[in-house]
């Protein structure tokens, strides 16, 4: 049994791009002798049978307002749920710490539960802020008062092509778009976000240094904390160390794999938009065009969500016989399993963090097509920073519409582009060699263990 009475608290987000770093996280951790208590909401409870029976699970009432939880306010949502938190919380931190004692060496939450963060360090109890995005993401949110003080944001259609003079790489349109009305609810969040780590003792990033060394010193620097880059995690925790399924949803389909074994080395594309995006009718549509008309092979990850008032069956008349020609559908696929198999040769993708950071340690070639968020940002990493991609800017947010004429040429083209082969076979070695001297694990076990 994992422990030797030394105990991590790790707290994750409910969001399936949250939660999936956090849990693999925690099994870095358990197989590296330290037992593992995961506090979660009620809402979206992990399944402790799909995790080593050793876990302890504790779950939380986090009382949110439902018509907030469902509404399209995402910093109100994200402040709530974490200030509702903040009592319960304290409440089973104090129980565990009462019956374990100095067993419990440090509580590892998302940066997203700042009052979570707070609370263990008032009680005594060495907390870790997990950043979820990206390293460049946490310097936006560090950078954000300037930001707006400056006028980059709330984004001004006329300034969308600026260069941001502090932050570059970024224009202005990689910047999170948001309203002018969400403006204050966004930075006040992000104040917060910023803030309750700077207490802590420690900063762990879901990032690769090959790829973002740069912004990881910045924020060491800035911050003054020790800082971790713990990618790739899928690859670091043990091979099916978390739950393979939409976080309390659908199971991913594995039977694509063996579809996957029948198709030629580097020839697939896999197109998926992560957990949460959506996409108007039109742009799927263009989208499977797209993908048909390059005549490649494709593996589509359509979940019941992704298209708004989508429902099966409804493919415009030959859609439907093209897709079952050239490709394959499921509602969710064993995404980073795809990634790593041989014969898929490029990747459609929101630009989600998690999916940049697994396609750039498996090496694969990416299409992006961010629609949300951070996905603007991330793209423009992979587009212009680190060059192992390309941009199809056709999203529904940048107000233009994707063009099936678009997909083909970008699917064209990549499957050529021998730099961006290159530069990507060259991550995926800095990726290999991450997981083979496990360094920054390491360095990460070693602050735990000496607190
Ligand atoms: C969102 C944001 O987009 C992301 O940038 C932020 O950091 C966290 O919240 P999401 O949109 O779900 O996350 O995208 P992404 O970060 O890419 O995470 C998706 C995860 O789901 C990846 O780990 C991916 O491997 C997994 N996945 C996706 C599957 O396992 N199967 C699928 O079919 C699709």
């Amino acid at each position: 049994m994992a422990g030797d009475g030394r105990r991590v608290v790790v707290f994750p987000f409910p969001f399936h791009g949250h939660a999936t770093p956090l849990l693999r996280l925690a099994s870095v951790l358990h197989t590296r002798g330290f037992a593992v208590t995961i506090f979660h909401t009620e809402l979206r409870a992990p399944d402790p049978a799909e995790y080593p029976a050793d876990y302890r699970f504790v779950p939380l009432r986090v009382d949110v307002p439902p018509e907030l939880m469902a509404s399209e306010d995402i910093a109100g949502m994200v402040t709530a749920m974490s200030e509702y938190s903040e009592a319960p919380f304290k409440e089973r931190l104090t129980a565990a710490l009462a019956e374990e004692g100095a067993g419990v060496r440090c509580v590892i939450a998302d940066v997203a539960w700042y009052k979570a963060l707070s609370v263990s360090s008032a009680l005594g109890v060495p907390a870790m802020g997990v950043m979820t995005a990206s390293a460049a993401n946490y310097r936006v949110y560090m950078a954000y008062p300037m930001l707006i003080e400056k006028g980059y944001l709330p984004v001004q259609e006329a300034r969308r092509e600026d260069l941001v003079q502090e932050l570059p790489p970024y224009r202005v349109k990689d910047l999170l778009r948001l309203e002018a009305s969400s403006l204050q609810g966004f930075a006040d969040l992000l104040r917060n976000t910023i803030e309750a780590p700077r207490q802590s003792a420690g900063l762990i990033f879901n990032t690769l240094r090959a790829i973002e060394a740069d912004d990881l010193d910045t924020i060491r620097q800035e911050e003054s904390l020790p800082v971790f880059a713990l990618a790739p995690l899928h690859k670091l925790a043990p091979p099916g160390n978390t739950s393979s399924s939409l976080y309390g949803e659908t199971q991913a389909d594995r039977e694509c794999l063996d579809w996957l074994d029948t198709q030629e080395p580097g020839s697939v594309v896999y197109v998926s938009f992560g957990s949460l995006a959506a996409m108007d009718p039109h742009e799927f549509v263009e989208l499977a065009w797209g993908l048909a008309a390059s005549k490649r092979p494709f593996l589509w990850v359509v979940r019941p969500t992704l298209i708004r008032g989508y429902e099966s069956g409804q493919l415009p008349d030959g859609l439907d016989e093209q897709i079952r020609d050239h490709g394959r559908l499921v509602s969710w696929a064993p995404q980073v399993e795809v990634l790593a198999h041989p014969a898929v040769g490029a990747f459609i993708t929101h630009s989600g963090w998690n999916s940049t950071v697994e396609a750039v340690s498996e090496g694969v070639p990416m299409i992006c097509l961010p629609l949300h968020g951070d996905q603007f940002s991330n793209a423009r990493y992979v587009c212009d920073v680190w060059k192992v991609g390309m941009e199809i800017e056709a999203s529904s947010a940048a107000g233009q519409n994707l063009e099936r004429g678009k997909i083909k040429a970008a699917i064209d083209k990549i499957v050529h582009d021998k730099g961006i082969r290159e530069r990507m076979d060259a991550f995926k070695l800095a990726a290999d060699e991450a997981v083979n001297s496990q360094t920054e694990v390491k360095a990460l076990v070693d602050l735990i263990n000496s607190f």
